[in-house]
């Protein structure tokens, strides 16, 4: 796959129909509201949506209400999110009977599945756009036939392609994402994104290091690199570890650099020693496990074991000190036994996570998982959930005792006002601390000393501006 600018046509069609959009709307003052569903890939594909949007000469509206475009870009990894959608959807019927120059849209991952896409627009009559997640960058034309009352529907099979010239409108803040890859080539059995975002394919470094330039030039302090499989990243002859070396050594103002999500079966001992030896490059490592019994990762096509994953864990925590590392999990995948739900039970006690993300399976039409026989019923799956959640419950704050008494530095995200006034930030290993502080340490970078903790947050002083 070839990484490209769009094409001299395209980039004068989409030209013109922002121009033509923005005459459209001149004078009116219109603004948009973006509900994002899923995870970062999703957060960071709104914020190219709203790049273009603010091109089309629309503002950040004040809420959903105040809006006169409304977009859900949707997930479909789980059935829960799928459902959501229909419900958030049919509740704006009510909006649009109040402004009828509402524009509401719904696009995503969820969209990228034509059936489902299908359904949605014929049930929703009073939904002017749907667009999978291979259209965004045609985002604009898109936009112009809605303006004219004509209700769009585009969804393209594809394995996607990488589109370099997005505005991104970033959400304001220290922390901010750069892609580094699209798409995932690995097809765990019960998963939905190889469906939906198409084939991987890695963006050429020199683009990267130029957008973490721009980030940092505009104050961000901190540059999550995404991908759903960063460790297989490869562009130019550059594998991982060697992209994140290029990045530390370009961009030696970028304080923070984290990086999401790892496969088990692609991290490398050069990853690791890039870890330990790359002061920027945080101590975190989020390393999705899913289940701890061998036959279950088997069928899940994860193409590790629950030793070679113990093993990965033993040479992070010999090599990167201090290093924490968080999970997914999955409970209740077809098959699983007591004895192989006990298993992912003794592993994640093993393992020590810092956080976990927990989920049962849900079946997702057309991967190879939903066709298997021996579903688990959902009650059944439910229970594996609740105990599972409760031995993280006891293994996580274990894990936060040896914090006493630590000293280190955190970013000042913001004002946590649930009781009295307390600042919190994180640590370069993604452990949250709270301490009493001035607001005004927002988005600067405090040393702190711990000294206690609550499940997994830890709680200390300002020990030096
Ligand atoms: N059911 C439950 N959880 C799933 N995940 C992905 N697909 C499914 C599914 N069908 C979880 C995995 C993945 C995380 C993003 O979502 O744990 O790592
Ligand atoms: Fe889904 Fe597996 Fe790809 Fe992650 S690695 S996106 S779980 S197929």
């Amino acid at each position: 796959m070839q990484d490209r600018i769009l094409s001299d046509n395209e980039s004068m069609e989409r030209q013109s129909a922002i121009e033509a959009v923005r005459k459209r709307i001149a004078g009116l003052e219109l603004g948009y509201h973006i509900e994002t569903y899923g995870c970062q890939m999703n957060e960071h594909d709104s914020e190219k949506l709203a790049g273009m949007l603010r091109e089309c000469g629309y503002h950040k509206a004040e809420s959903k209400d105040k809006a006169d475009l409304i977009l859900f870009n949707t997930c479909c990894v789980r059935e829960h999110a799928e459902k959501r959608t229909f419900g958030n959807v049919g509740f704006i019927k009510e909006l649009k009977q109040e402004n009828p120059r509402l524009i509401l849209g719904v696009c995503g991952c969820m969209m990228q599945q034509k059936e489902v896409a299908k359904k949605l627009f014929e049930r929703f009559p009073f939904v002017d756009m749907v667009f999978g997640t291979h259209e965004l960058k045609h985002f604009p034309q898109m936009l112009l036939k809605a303006l004219d009352d004509k209700r769009v529907f585009q969804v393209t099979e594809s394995d996607g392609e990488v589109i370099e010239d997005l505005p991104v409108e970033r959400i304001e803040g220290f922390s901010t994402f750069v892609n580094i890859m699209y798409g995932c080539n690995n097809f765990c059995t019960y998963c939905i994104v190889p469906y939906v975002r198409g084939r991987e394919r890695s963006r050429k470094p020199d683009d990267i290091i130029a957008e973490v330039k721009q980030v940092v030039s505009e104050g961000y302090k901190e540059v999550t690199l995404l991908g759903q499989n960063v460790n297989s990243y490869s562009s130019d002859g550059l594998d991982f570890h060697a992209l994140l070396r290029r990045v530390c050594a370009e961009v030696p103002e970028l304080r923070r650099l984290r990086f999401m999500t790892s496969h088990p079966k692609d991290l490398s001992d050069a990853l690791i020693d890039a870890m330990a030896e790359l002061d920027s490059l945080c101590k975190h490592i989020h390393l999705p496990v899913q289940a701890g019994s061998d036959r279950v990762l088997k069928a899940m096509n994860r193409k590790y074991t629950s030793e070679d994953y113990l093993t990965l864990v033993s040479k992070l925590r010999a090599k990167v000190p201090n290093v924490e590392i968080t999970t997914d999990i999955i409970v209740g995948f077809p098959g699983e036994t007591e004895e192989d739900f006990e298993a992912t039970c003794a592993l994640v006690k093993k393992v020590g996570y810092s956080n976990a993300y927990t989920f049962a399976y849900s079946p997702r039409g057309g991967t190879i998982a939903a066709k298997m026989e021996d579903q688990i019923p959902e009650d059944i799956k439910k229970r594996r959930l609740n105990k599972l959640n409760a031995v993280l419950a006891e293994t996580i704050p274990s894990n936060n005792e040896k914090y006493i008494g630590f000293e280190g530095e955190i970013l000042v995200e913001g004002v946590d006002h649930r009781g009295a006034p307390l600042l919190f930030g994180k640590l370069p290993n993604f452990k949250m601390v709270y301490v009493e502080g001035d607001e005004r340490l927002i988005g600067t970078f405090v040393q702190v000393k711990v000294e206690g903790y609550r499940f997994n947050s830890l709680f200390g002083h300002i020990i030096e501006r």
